[in-house]
C-alpha cells in the first residue's frame, strides 16, 4: 500500500472508480447516519458534481466519538482513506476512512438542511445556496454554457471583443439605463455616463474592421419588470458580422443555439438528468428535438394573423404595429408551432434605429428568436447601412446626432451591410435547465428593489 495519500475530487472517483488507492477528498457533509455495527456513513459533496461519494468511518478512529459523531450537513471535512469497490447499490466505488479532520462546523442556525427549502427562501441567502443539489447543478451547466459559447465562436474564428461597460450611448434608445458618476458627483467623465445595456453600437465598428466578432459581458437595464424573465443585471452573448445579412443572421443564431444546447446534454449529463428529474420533467428530450429540428421563420405580418385567427383569449389585444406581448410570442412557440419561432420584418415603430428599413418604408430587418418556456431569448438585425435614413430615424427617436458621430463614420466610410444579435445569457440558461425564475439561475441577482 501506499504512504501518500493522493488529492482527488468526487467526479473523477466517481468516473475513474480507481480501486486500492489511498486518497485525500475535502468537502461538505450532506448526511451522515450512524449504523448498529459500529461505523457511520458520510455522504460528501465537493461541487465537482451533483453525486456524493460515501465515506465510512470506523467508531475506531481517535475522533469518532468528540468529532464524528457530531458531524451533520454543512460541516466540512477532509478525509483521508482507501478506495474500495461498493457493496451498495447506489454506487460503485466508496471510501475507507483512515482520518476524518474537521475543517469547518456548522452553527446551530445552519440553514441548509436535509428538507427542502423552496428556492424563494434559498433566494435570501445567496451565499449560502450554492451548497445545494439545485443551484450547484445550475451553477455548474452556467459555466459549462459560457465554455460552449467560447468554443463555438473561437472554431468559426470569431474575435472576442470587450466592450465597455461605462458608456455614454444608449444602444436600444430606450432610456433604461443607470447613470454613472462619483460620491462627490463632480462629474468624472466632464459628460454624462450611464452603464451599458448593450455592446452592440461598440462591436459594429469592430465587426467592419476584424469581420466577426461577438462580446460576451454583463448589460444593465434600468426597467422596472418584475417578471421572472427580467434582471436589471445581466449578461449578454453579441455576435456581429460584416458582410452577413437578416437570413445569415438567423442562421448563425439558430446553428449557435443549436450546437451549445447540445454540447450542454453531452456534457452535463449528471446535472441534466437531475434537471429532467427534479425540475423539469422531459426537458433533455425536449432539448433533443429542438436541436434536431428546423426553426420556424415567420414575419411579424403572419404572426399578427396567426394571433388574430387564433380562439385564445389574450389580455392584451392586438393589431398590426403592437408589439408583442409575452402571452404572444408563448402562444406562437408553445401551442401554435411547438417549437422555436424566429419572428422577423417587424413594423419600424417598436423597434430600435439601427434596424435596416426594408423597402416597404413600414418594416424593419429586425429578428426575435423565441422559445417555449420562455419567450424571447435572442433579439438582433440587419443594420441599417444608409446614412440619410439611419440620421432620420435616429432624429425621430430624439437621439442626440451629435454625441452619434462616431457610429454614422461607420456609414460613411467603407461601410457594408453587416447584422448580429444579442442573447441573453441567463434566458439561456433557464431554457436549458428549466428553471421557472431568472433569479436562481445567476449567483447574486439585482432586480428592482433588490441588490
Ligand atoms: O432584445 P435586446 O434588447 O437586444 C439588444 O440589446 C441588441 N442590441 C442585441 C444585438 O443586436 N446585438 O436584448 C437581447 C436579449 C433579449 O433577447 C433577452 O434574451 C435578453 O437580451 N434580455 C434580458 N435578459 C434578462 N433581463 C433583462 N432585463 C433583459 N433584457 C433583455
Ligand atoms: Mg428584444
Amino acid at each position: 500500500m501506499q504512504n501518500k495519500y493522493q488529492n482527488t475530487n468526487v467526479k473523477e472517483l466517481l468516473q475513474k472508480a480507481p480501486i486500492d488507492i489511498n486518497i485525500n477528498i475535502k468537502g461538505w457533509v450532506r448526511t451522515k447516519r450512524s449504523s448498529k455495527g459500529g461505523f457511520s456513513f458520510i455522504e460528501l459533496n465537493d461541487g465537482s458534481n451533483i453525486n456524493n461519494i460515501q465515506i465510512i468511518a470506523d467508531k475506531k478512529l481517535d475522533n469518532y466519538q468528540d468529532e464524528i459523531e457530531h458531524l451533520r450537513a454543512g460541516c466540512c471535512i477532509s478525509v483521508q482513506g482507501l478506495s474500495v469497490k461498493s457493496q451498495g447499490k447506489n454506487q460503485n466505488i466508496e471510501i475507507h476512512a483512515h482520518k476524518i479532520q474537521i475543517l469547518g462546523t456548522v452553527q446551530d442556525d445552519y440553514p441548509i438542511s436535509k428538507g427542502r427549502i423552496s428556492l424563494e427562501t434559498l433566494r435570501t441567502m445567496p451565499h449560502l445556496r450554492p451548497r445545494t443539489n439545485t443551484i450547484g447543478a445550475v451553477m455548474r451547466l452556467r459555466s459549462h454554457l459560457s465554455h460552449a459559447i467560447h468554443n463555438f465562436f473561437n472554431q468559426r474564428d470569431f474575435c472576442y471583443l470587450n466592450t465597455p461597460i461605462i458608456t455614454a450611448s444608449d444602444c436600444e434608445g430606450a432610456g433604461e439605463m443607470f447613470g454613472v458618476t462619483t460620491n462627490d458627483k463632480n462629474d468624472f467623465f466632464k459628460q454624462p455616463a450611464q452603464l451599458t445595456v448593450s455592446g452592440q453600437l461598440e462591436a459594429e465598428a469592430f465587426a467592419l474592421s476584424l469581420g466577426k466578432v461577438y462580446t460576451f459581458g454583463p448589460t444593465f437595464r434600468a426597467e422596472n419588470s418584475h417578471t421572472s424573465r427580467h434582471l436589471s443585471e445581466f449578461w449578454m452573448v453579441e455576435p456581429e458580422v460584416a458582410f452577413n445579412n437578416i437570413d445569415d443572421n438567423m442562421q448563425l443564431a439558430e446553428d449557435f443555439l443549436k450546437s451549445i444546447i447540445k454540447s450542454a446534454l453531452t456534457h452535463c449529463q449528471d446535472d441534466m438528468n437531475f434537471f429532467d428529474m427534479r425540475i423539469e420533467k422531459g426537458i433533455i428530450n425536449k432539448l433533443e428535438n429542438i436541436c434536431q429540428s428546423d426553426f420556424i421563420r415567420l414575419s411579424y405580418t403572419d404572426a399578427i394573423d396567426i394571433l388574430t385567427k387564433s380562439n385564445k383569449k389574450f389580455e392584451y389585444p392586438l393589431n398590426w404595429g403592437c408589439d408583442l406581448k409575452s402571452e404572444h410570442e408563448r402562444y406562437l412557440c408553445e401551442e401554435y408551432f411547438n417549437a422555436p419561432v424566429i419572428l422577423t420584418n417587424y413594423p419600424a415603430t417598436i423597434k430600435p434605429f439601427y434596424m435596416y428599413c426594408n423597402d416597404d418604408g413600414k418594416t424593419v430587418r429586425g429578428m426575435d428568436v423565441l422559445v417555449p418556456g420562455i419567450g424571447e431569448i435572442i433579439g438582433g438585425s440587419e443594420r441599417e447601412t444608409r446614412v440619410d435614413i439611419i440620421t432620420k430615424r435616429m432624429e425621430q427617436s430624439g437621439i442626440d446626432l451629435h454625441a452619434y458621430q462616431w457610429y454614422l463614420d461607420l456609414r460613411r466610410h467603407g461601410s457594408a451591410t453587416h447584422a448580429g444579435f444579442g442573447l441573453g445569457f441567463e434566458r439561456l440558461v433557464q431554457f436549458v435547465s428549466g428553471m421557472s425564475n431568472i433569479r436562481d439561475v445567476i449567483p447574486y441577482p439585482r432586480t428592482p428593489g433588490h441588490l
